[in-house]
């Protein structure tokens, strides 16, 4: 199986269109030490052939030219796509608008849970894909699922789970309570196998605390891409970038007793890699203490580009 992290940063990118924080200024300067990202996504294939992308980004164009073995190549028809399926794991802005950059008639499967299907029903933009190329494939929870695209199996199994974590940002409803409208199942995982090897590893780019159910799921695990967001719970308020904590957003935090390091140490996972990181993080100085630590305590740190093979 082969897994290329095609956009390593949260949303807004790195640098971020409208931020000129230490980091964004950093990287747009070209100092040392800095790379640039693209926003959430990760592209899977069993044979390095036929893939699969989890999440679409909005720089989906930029990634598919920076990445040769998504885009056309070979004898195929003139026109032809590599990308012969899409699942999502929820409805936000960096991992769905890239399905508008997919609109250019060719087939593949599009899967999704229950909810976030809706939101794209409900978004009649979404109608640009044309439903006799592109089925919408719902997830059910807990259920697996053999990938295919035209009643050709993609050789991956793909299950969902819920994980603690909310709806999309422009899908809060402040009226509804504490939980803003979201339900179970809103934030998912995603567990990959290879159908055949039986090779496996999760991918959960956003996720608001680690459970109980989620660290035995976790546990003896080969892979885990997880959500990188923050290293510090208030970090963009602390940086003046704006008034929300790790927490408010859904996405827990690297450090601290509650974050992501402390919460999968003792699992003995054999790889873990931080995807889905937010311009603030500190991380993202090569050079910095942060960084530092993540690195020993045993996390790698993707950037886009990054290759993994299980
Ligand atoms: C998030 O991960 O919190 C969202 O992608 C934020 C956004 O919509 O940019
Ligand atoms: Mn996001
Ligand atoms: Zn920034």
């Amino acid at each position: 199986m082969f897994i290329k992290v095609l956009g390593s940063a949260a949303g807004g990118g790195f640098p971020q269109i409208n931020c000129n924080c230490r980091n964004c200024a950093g990287v747009r300067a070209g100092l040392p030490g800095f790379r640039s990202r693209t926003q959430s996504s990760v592209a899977v294939s069993r044979d390095g052939q036929a893939w699969v992308l989890l999440n679409a980004s909005p720089d989906l164009r930029q990634q598919v030219a920076a990445a040769p073995e998504v885009a056309p190549h070979g004898q195929a028809a003139p026109r032809h796509s590599p990308i012969k399926a899409v699942v999502l794991t929820n409805g936000d802005v960096d991992h769905v608008t890239g399905l508008l950059s997919l609109r250019e008639g060719v087939a593949f499967s599009l899967y999704g849970t229950d909810r976030v299907l809706g939101t794209l029903a409900a978004n009649t933009i979404f109608n640009v894909l044309d439903a006799r190329l592109v089925p919408r494939v719902p997830l059910e929870i807990g259920e697996p699922i053999e990938l295919a695209n035209s009643g050709t199996s993609l050789g991956l199994t793909v299950e969902a789970f819920a994980v603690p974590g909310k709806i999309a940002l422009y899908l809060e409803d402040p009226g509804a309570g504490p939980k803003l409208g979201s339900q179970d199942g809103d934030a998912i995982g995603l567990r990959i196998a290879d159908s055949t090897s039986g090779a496996a590893f999760f991918y959960i780019p956003a996720c608001a605390s680690v459970d109980d159910a989620l660290a035995a799921r976790l546990r003896e695990a080969q892979l885990v891409l997880f959500d990188g967001t923050l290293y510090r719970d208030d970090e963009m308020v602390a940086q003046g970038l704006s008034t929300k904590t790790g927490k408010r957003m859904g996405h827990i935090s690297m450090s601290g007793a509650d974050g992501s390091m402390a919460a999968l140490q003792d699992l003995n996972v054999r790889r873990r890699v931080f995807v889905h990181i937010n311009n603030s993080n500190p991380v993202l100085r090569e050079d910095s203490v942060e960084h530092a630590k993540v690195r020993e305590a045993g996390w790698d740190i993707a950037f886009d580009g990054m290759e993994i093979r299980l």
